[in-house]
């Protein structure tokens, strides 16, 4: 129809302004989630490059990954493995820290939910500096898995994580930037 464009990845997700901090544009997918078509369209895309790969399981990185994650081994017909934050895992778990403005993180894998060989598709909402995905990649790895593909609806490029991850020789897939 008349001056009818096609709706993106982009008009789906909400900019807050000084959140979580003044100076921030804190980039809110819960928009795109919340939306039938926007979160169809979400998972649709980060699926699409893998759907012919050998993936075994998904990995989604607290908290938001944990929602496009899920369906993404749901859609791939994988299991799915939450890299949780430090202390939320109930059974023995092996721990990567991270680090983030002023301060370390810690995330955690369940030492048994990743067999060795398997192929893993890491998911977050969001890649900012990579700190996050780059410790949860090393948790995949030390229990013997092999990331075919870190996928995510965002990518800031000027926080330089694709190029890290890339520089870490993994494949990159975001959705916007
Ligand atoms: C955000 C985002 C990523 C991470 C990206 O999560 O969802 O997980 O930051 O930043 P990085 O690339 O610089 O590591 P946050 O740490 O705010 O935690 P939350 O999901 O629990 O809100
Ligand atoms: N994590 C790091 N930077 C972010 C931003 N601008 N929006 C949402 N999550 C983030």
């Amino acid at each position: 129809g008349e001056g009818r464009v096609a709706t993106t990845i982009r008009d789906y997700i909400r900019t807050i302004p000084d959140f979580p901090h003044e100076g921030i544009m804190f980039r809110d997918v819960t928009t795109l989630m919340g939306d039938a078509r926007g979160f169809r369209m979400a998972v649709d895309m980060l699926v699409h490059p893998y759907a012919g790969r050998r993936i075994d399981h998904v990995a989604g990185l607290e908290a938001r990954g944990f929602i496009l994650g899920g369906a993404v081994a749901h859609q791939l017909s994988t299991g799915f493995t939450p890299i949780r934050k430090k202390g939320k895992l109930p059974a023995r778990a092996i721990a990567e820290e991270y680090t983030l403005e002023y301060a370390t993180a810690v995330v955690e894998m369940h030492d048994d939910a990743i067999q060795p060989g398997e192929g893993v598709l890491l998911v977050d909402d969001l890649l900012a500096t990579g700190g996050t995905a780059a410790a949860g990649v090393r948790l995949i790895e030390r229990l013997g898995g092999v990331v075919i593909g870190c996928a995510f609806v965002i990518d800031l490029p000027d926080l330089g994580g694709r190029k890290r991850l890339e520089g870490m020789g993994l494949d990159v897939h975001a959705l916007c930037e």
